[in-house]
């Protein structure tokens, strides 16, 4: 049980990524917080969580809302007194398109979700965990904005690639209080972000000539989250299969 006595929040729990790492982290033994808009699918997840003897609490809302990640934390807080790991993993791609042609509105969008909701969600987490003289924040980045640029997704490109910079900042503010802080970057993934019909291109621009599943995802969430990974901060952890190292 590498999560054993400890609580994660986890955001984008609803679907994809998210609902892989929240059973993942319940399977190891964490008490999850599942955060997204959609409360039925969080009630499901939590439910199924339960039913495996895991312990979860749900509460929905939108990480555009600079109230719901303080929210979440008092949750975390109230539930189980301890707050130790944050996947501050929700994100949307928003309505793309080529920059010139691109909606204002759809870039503030995008940039509120990816990575607004990440400050407010580090603004939120930090003093539980600073109090606590531990933790593990992360998050979820992507191959798009780092290793390779992809037509039409300019302010996806630009919150994913903020990220970043957020969490080599963030490592320098809070190594010294214990906290650790890393971006996951995962390649092309099985979920529902994945355009239609787009699989077969979004495969041949990794190595391994194929996507990832959510768990393969997940599964590096988990190292991010446990002690295995207690010297790794301020990183960029690339999960890939080898996108960004393929040129052909
Ligand atoms: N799939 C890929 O190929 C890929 C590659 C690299 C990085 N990523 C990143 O991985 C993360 C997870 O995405 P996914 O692939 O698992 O896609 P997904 O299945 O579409 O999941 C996105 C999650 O984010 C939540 N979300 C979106 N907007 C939200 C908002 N305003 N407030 C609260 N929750 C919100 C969604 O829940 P609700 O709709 O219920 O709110 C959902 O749970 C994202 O940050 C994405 O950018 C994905």
């Amino acid at each position: 049980m590498r999560l054993s006595q400890k609580t994660a929040i986890i955001t984008g729990a609803s679907s994809g990524i998210g609902r892989a790492a929240a059973l993942r982290f319940a399977q190891e033994g964490a008490a999850v917080v599942l955060a997204a808009r959609d409360s039925a699918r969080l009630g499901v997840l939590a439910s199924e969580i339960r039913a495996k003897g895991g312990t979860a609490f749900e509460l929905a809302g939108d990480v555009r809302d600079p109230g719901y990640a303080p929210s979440l934390t008092a949750l975390a807080l109230r539930e189980t007194g301890r707050l130790d790991i944050a996947f501050n993993n929700a994100g949307t791609l928003g309505a793309g398109g080529l920059v010139e042609c691109s909606d204002p509105d759809d870039w503030h969008d995008v940039l509120r979700t990816n990575l607004t909701s990440a400050f407010f969600a580090a603004r939120s987490q930090i003093p539980a965990m600073r109090a606590a003289g531990r933790g593990s924040l992360i998050f979820t980045s992507s191959f798009v904005g780092h290793a390779i640029g992809l037509p039409g997704m300019g302010a996806y490109a630009a919150s994913k690639a903020g990220l970043i910079g957020l969490v080599q900042v963030l490592a320098v503010e809070l190594g010294s209080s214990g906290i650790r802080a890393n971006a996951l970057l995962p390649g092309g993934t099985r979920t529902g972000m994945l355009m239609d019909g787009a699989e077969a291109a979004i495969a041949g621009l990794h190595a391994l000539k194929r996507i990832a599943e959510p768990d393969e995802i997940a599964n590096a969430a988990l190292f991010l989250a446990s002690d295995e990974s207690s010297f790794m901060t301020g990183a960029a952890m690339t999960v890939d299969g080898g996108n960004s190292v393929t040129k052909a």
